[in-house]
């Protein structure tokens, strides 16, 4: 059967981030800020707090919901504005977790053994990581589907799921012989869809490594940050004048990355100006690029964060609307695998 065309299908954006802990500079450059991006353009945006994907590694129950708020506080802080977009928290809106469960039946075992996510989490002893952590892409599929999501900004690293998000409604929709699901196009875009660790090139930023000294947190007072900046590691050679000359220095390929993406430029433009110099002029430079995006995102979280209900409210309403975008689709789904729907 042939592929369904996305044009059958309204343009309609979806992503979404695990409230798992502190959020870097890795989640804004590659997700929040492209999110904010792509509001009021021709696709409706849907942005989720995936609490139930946190759950598949274990979480204090009482940081949890700390970490919900501020997550959701993230996504404001960075431009994502309720009006503009619908924002809730994944286990508002049961449908996710009954599309879950269609699509385990759907996806096969093998798929989900061969994640590389799922290979990192559970690491050497994987028969002990919970069934969620291994199920977790066929939850990630069902976010996406049940709003029939025809594109989804992420990282690169989360390439992969997106690939058997495809699989999964290319197997659903031939399994059934229905045009259901749109095939999802991956929106990994920009020069920050992987932000590497400041203490190795080699690694990705994230919130999970154990040196702090590794990544810039959403959170860090603007002394943090331009101290982390100074003390990233580099290499002793000056810039060079163009993109290409960056290609085996992994540190310096990820200073000047984060720079083009905070300043809205390209690598050529910012090397333009900075040809010939050495890391000396250029953290400084940096780092003022840096705290000046990122200081006004740290006062906005934490004046969300001094108004609890205020958040309550936003995803109780966002709730709501995904609620009635994603019910109709589920209850489709059901009648389309012949489960019974009485009511
Ligand atoms: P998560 O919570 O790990 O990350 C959220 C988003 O941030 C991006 N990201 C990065 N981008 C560039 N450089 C980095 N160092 C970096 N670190 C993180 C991620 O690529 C992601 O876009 N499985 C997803 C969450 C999810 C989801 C979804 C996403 C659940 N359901 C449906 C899209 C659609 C995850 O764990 O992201």
């Amino acid at each position: 059967m042939s592929e369904p065309q996305n044009s059958t299908f309204r343009p309609r954006i979806f992503s979404g981030i695990q409230p798992s802990g502190g959020l870097t500079l890795g989640n804004y450059l590659g997700a929040l800020k492209r999110f904010a991006a792509l509001q009021g353009g021709e696709a409706e945006t849907i942005y989720c707090v995936v609490d139930l994907h946190a759950i598949t590694v274990w979480q204090d129950p009482e940081q949890l919901k700390t970490r919900i708020r501020e997550a959701a506080a993230a996504f404001m802080a960075a431009g994502v504005d309720p009006a503009k977009s619908v924002l809730f928290n994944q286990s508002q809106v049961s449908a996710h977790a009954e599309m879950a469960w269609l699509f385990n039946t759907v996806a096969r075992v093998g798929w989900m053994y061969r994640m590389t996510q799922f290979k990192d989490k559970a690491g050497k002893n994987s028969e002990n990581a919970s069934l969620g952590l291994l199920a977790y892409p066929a939850l990630m599929a069902a976010d996406i589907l049940t709003y029939q999501a025809t594109a989804v900004p992420v990282g690169e690293d989360q390439k992969q799921h997106l690939e058997l998000t495809r699989d999964i409604a290319a197997k659903f929709n031939h399994d059934y012989g229905v045009e259901h699901f749109p095939i999802t196009q991956p929106l990994i875009e920009g020069v920050a869809t992987r932000v590497m660790s400041l203490r190795d090139g080699s690694k990705k930023m994230s919130k999970s490594d154990p040196s702090d000294a590794s990544r810039i947190n959403l959170t860090d007072d603007a002394d943090t940050i331009a101290q982390k900046i100074r003390k990233a590691r580099t290499d002793a050679d000056p810039l060079p004048g163009s993109a290409e000359g960056l290609k085996d220095r992994p540190e310096a390929r990820n200073l000047v990355n984060i720079y083009a993406a905070l300043s809205d430029e390209s690598v050529d433009q910012v090397l333009a100006r900075y040809e010939g110099q050495g890391f000396g002029t250029f953290k400084p430079a940096l780092a003022e690029v840096a705290v000046a995006s990122m200081a006004p995102i740290t006062k906005a979280m934490s004046d969300y964060m001094a108004d609890p209900a205020e958040i309550d409210r936003v995803l109780a309403d966002g709730a709501d609307r995904a609620e009635a975008i994603a019910r109709p689709i589920l209850n489709r789904t059901k009648d389309i695998m012949g489960l019974l729907r009485t009511r």
